[in-house]
């Protein structure tokens, strides 16, 4: 089968389209026929081994040589032991602790999987799982978000950021976007009432406080996010430097103590299986999926660039069958 692989970190430029043995389902497992999966900001970092989080479990060389961990498409067989599911059903997972969906077919346990909800279309089941579960556990679960409340939502114009505006106005809050120039018009289109391009102004300065801030793109001190809280208000890490986790990890428990500010990490529990509220939210309209891009398996780099470099809008979905 085609697949597109990397042997060390890299840039995307290194990447190979290439032939690889078409992969055997073992016990649990089946066999999919990937007709789409989207890229994740996950991808860009887990190719260039950057933070160095990315790098866990593959200190100096990537412990897994093919990318791509929201899926979807159909069942083509199924291993031992392998009985939920039947070739020709359509399904969507969330595959990051084995990634290989940059490929014509990828193995997935069975319980990892979900069947395609009805009426959704393989591109907005394959954007999903990380995004989806990333907004609604830092909204919705953990953000618990109340109607009138302010909210921040740091790097608002990705993946995540699309469906986390969205949801946190759907529960009523007054939502401040933030991210590049490029992307302000795309985050007012969301829902958005405030923008803010955190090129030319720095939300942790502007004298304003939020009763919650969801944060995709990090690298301020855990000082600097107390002081941009309310009383009450909670602060949650979800991705962006090292040097900002570990001080979300180690010093926000002591943060906010007397006053009840919370800075914490949002460690997401990811898999299709958590994501049912925000599939009904879409399915019912009540959500949209935007796709910026779509492109073929032979253009991974070029997408992986794309998103890298920061112009990608919502979702870019690579397309492989
Ligand atoms: N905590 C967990 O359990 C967990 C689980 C899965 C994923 N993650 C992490 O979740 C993060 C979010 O992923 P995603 O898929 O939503 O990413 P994404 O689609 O790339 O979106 C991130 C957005 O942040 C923007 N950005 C970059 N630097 C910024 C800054 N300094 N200030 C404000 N915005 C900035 C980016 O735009 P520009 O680059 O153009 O500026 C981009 O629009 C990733 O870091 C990933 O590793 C965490």
């Amino acid at each position: 089968m085609k697949a597109v692989v990397y042997e060390r970190y890299e840039p995307p430029d290194a990447l190979r389209l290439t032939d690889v043995d078409k992969p055997v389902p073992r016990d649990g497992e089946v066999l999919v026929k990937v007709s789409a999966v989207s890229l994740n900001a996950s991808d860009w970092e887990t190719l260039r081994g950057k933070p160095l989080y990315s790098r866990i479990g593959g200190p100096f060389r990537p412990r897994h040589h093919i990318l791509g961990s929201d899926i979807a498409g159909r069942v083509e067989s199924a291993g031992r032991n392998a009985t939920l599911f039947r070739p020709g059903d359509e399904v969507f997972a969330d595959i990051l602790s084995r990634m290989g969906g940059f490929a014509e077919y990828v193995c997935v346990p069975e319980n990892s999987l979900a069947r395609l909800p009805a009426g959704m279309s393989y591109e907005e089941a394959a954007a999903l799982p990380q995004a989806g579960a990333i907004a609604l556990q830092g909204i919705q679960d953990k953000g618990q978000v109340r109607p009138g409340q302010e909210v921040l939502i740091n790097g608002a114009g990705g993946g995540s950021g699309m469906y986390a505006v969205q949801l946190a106005k759907l529960h009523g809050a007054e939502v401040t976007a933030v991210d590049n120039a490029e992307k302000l018009e795309f985050m007012r289109s969301l829902g958005a009432d405030h923008v803010i391009d955190y090129t030319r102004e720095d939300f942790a300065r502007n004298g304003r406080n939020y009763d919650v801030i969801l944060d995709l793109a990090a690298h301020r001190s855990a000082w600097a996010y107390k002081r941009s809280l309310r009383p009450g208000g909670r602060y949650l890490y979800v991705g962006g430097s090292v040097a900002t986790l570990l001080q979300v990890l180690l010093i926000g428990p002591l943060l906010g103590r007397a006053d009840a500010r919370k800075v914490r990490l949002l460690a997401v529990r990811l898999g299709v299986h958590h994501l049912d509220p925000i599939v009904e939210l879409c399915r019912a309209g009540k959500i949209a999926t935007f796709i910026d891009r779509r492109y073929p398996l032979t253009e991974v780099p070029e997408a992986l660039r794309y998103l890298g470099e920061g112009h990608a809008r919502g979702k870019v979905l690579v397309i492989v069958g």
